[in-house]
């Protein structure tokens, strides 16, 4: 048996075709979010943390040619023996690769010939999408391109908002039809023993498995997102300035960092994909590190919730329904290639990624898959914090109830928001 083919802890999806067509389509995103990027924006990484779009254009096809085509295709042969070495990411078992620092340096290949092989290797790929021994692969490979475009979208605002003039990935658009923030709600829990865990069938990530029980003690999770005017509020409050809010670490951070806003604000206005635009107060606030989301809680009266009360909350829904309080072209979480930004909704999922308290661990009895596949999640369980739900930038149909994602506390360039729990 092939390395690529233990993989312990990833179900495959039932569904043959539907997983073909959600493999034509994630393909086509990709390409769909780039049309907006000349070969020099694809190519900027501005920080060690971001990535050039044309990097994840080719690093997403180097995995469907790594751990589909050259293990599964007969007779395959990789488009470019030395471009392993320029797009494998972390995969220790795949060999050396340039540091991820040094991804900003590839102006070749070119963007033209990196979407030349992502068209071939596409169309290679057709063949085996039918294949029901390969389903929990593909469901990977198609999981693993989904992130890359969350990854994409947020990589390159952070590149573009390094340009002076507020480049802007999709033209302005006035701010209308601000709808006030419902008053803040509480879903409330009597606490117990609950499963927590993935747990239906489909796909899922090793990383949310084996299922298993938590005690919960009862607790009320918000039934919506932190706003930027609530945030404005903690600002006009002296939040940054008052260390009895702050963890150690993240007092240290703001000082050492001069933080005193949201990544990306600037007085009123905030940055976004079209460019600088003013912000909505009943938006939820967005772009914020772990550290900022638990001393607003603080200030609130309230406190973070634990991954497992969010998964209480969330059990049993469907994280793709979740619907916009007010319309936009590409809702909530993404749909097409169109302009993302949070702005607001009823459900549990979509708009912001969630901070949790939760320290990202292994749950009990977890063991990664073996081989290369197998370094996937859990060698990333250390100093990560926990985050759910969805964002604005995540593909619709991507995350679920049990779906942790998982960044370290400082960092904010993700889709980042909060919403406030309580002990009763
Ligand atoms: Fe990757």
């Amino acid at each position: 048996m092939h390395q690529s083919e233990r993989m312990t802890g990833i179900a495959a999806p039932a569904d043959p075709e539907g997983l073909a067509l959600r493999f034509l389509n994630v393909r086509a995103l990709t390409e769909a979010l780039v049309a907006r990027l000349s070969d020099a924006d694809a190519s900027l990484q501005s920080m060690d943390d971001a990535s050039p779009a044309k990097w994840h254009l080719a690093h997403t096809t180097w995995f469907w040619e790594t751990f589909l085509l050259r293990e599964h295709a007969p007779g395959y042969r990789l488009h470019r023996e030395d471009w392993a070495f320029l797009f494998n990411s972390y995969y220790e078992a795949e060999g050396a690769r340039i540091s991820r620092a040094a991804r900003g340096m590839l102006s070749r290949p070119s963007l033209p010939e990196v979407l030349e092989w992502r068209g071939a290797v596409t169309a290679a790929m057709e063949p085996l999408l039918g294949n029901p021994a390969l389903a929990g692969l593909i469901a990977l490979g198609v999981a693993h391109e989904e992130q890359h475009i969350e990854l994409l979208l947020t990589d390159i605002k952070h590149a573009l908002f390094q340009n002076p003039l507020g480049a802007a990935m999709w033209p302005s658009a006035a701010l209308t039809a601000i709808v006030p923030a419902a008053p803040l709600g509480w879903h409330t829990h009597p606490g117990g023993i609950a499963l927590v865990g993935h747990q239906s069938e489909g796909f899922a990530f090793d990383n949310e498995g084996p299922r298993h029980r938590v005690l919960l003690e009862p607790f009320a999770l918000a039934d919506r997102l932190v706003t930027n005017g609530e945030w404005d509020a903690f600002i006009a409050a002296g939040g940054y300035a008052d260390a009895r809010l702050w963890l150690s670490d993240g007092w240290a951070w703001v000082q050492r960092e001069k933080i005193d806003a949201p990544r990306y604000w600037r007085d009123a206005e905030h940055f976004t994909h079209q460019g600088w635009q003013a912000r909505d107060p009943y938006a939820p606030v967005t772009h914020i590190s772990f550290y900022e989301a638990d001393a607003y809680a603080s200030w609130a009266g309230a406190r973070l919730p634990t991954e497992f009360e969010w998964e209480a909350i969330a059990r049993g829904q469907d994280g793709a329904a979740s619907a916009p309080a007010h319309h936009l072209a590409c809702g909530n979480q993404l749909t097409c290639a169109g302009p993302v930004l949070p702005v607001g909704s009823p459900g549990l999922f979509g708009d912001c990624w969630q901070f949790t308290r939760s320290a990202y661990l292994p749950y009990p009895g977890f063991r990664p898959a073996t081989g290369a596949v197998g370094e996937y999640n859990g060698k990333f369980m250390s100093g990560q914090v926990v985050l759910r739900g969805a964002s604005c930038a995540t593909v619709r149909g991507h995350s679920r109830p049990s779906y942790r994602n998982f960044f370290y506390p400082h960092q904010r360039w993700q889709f980042t928001g909060l919403r406030l729990a309580k002990d009763l």
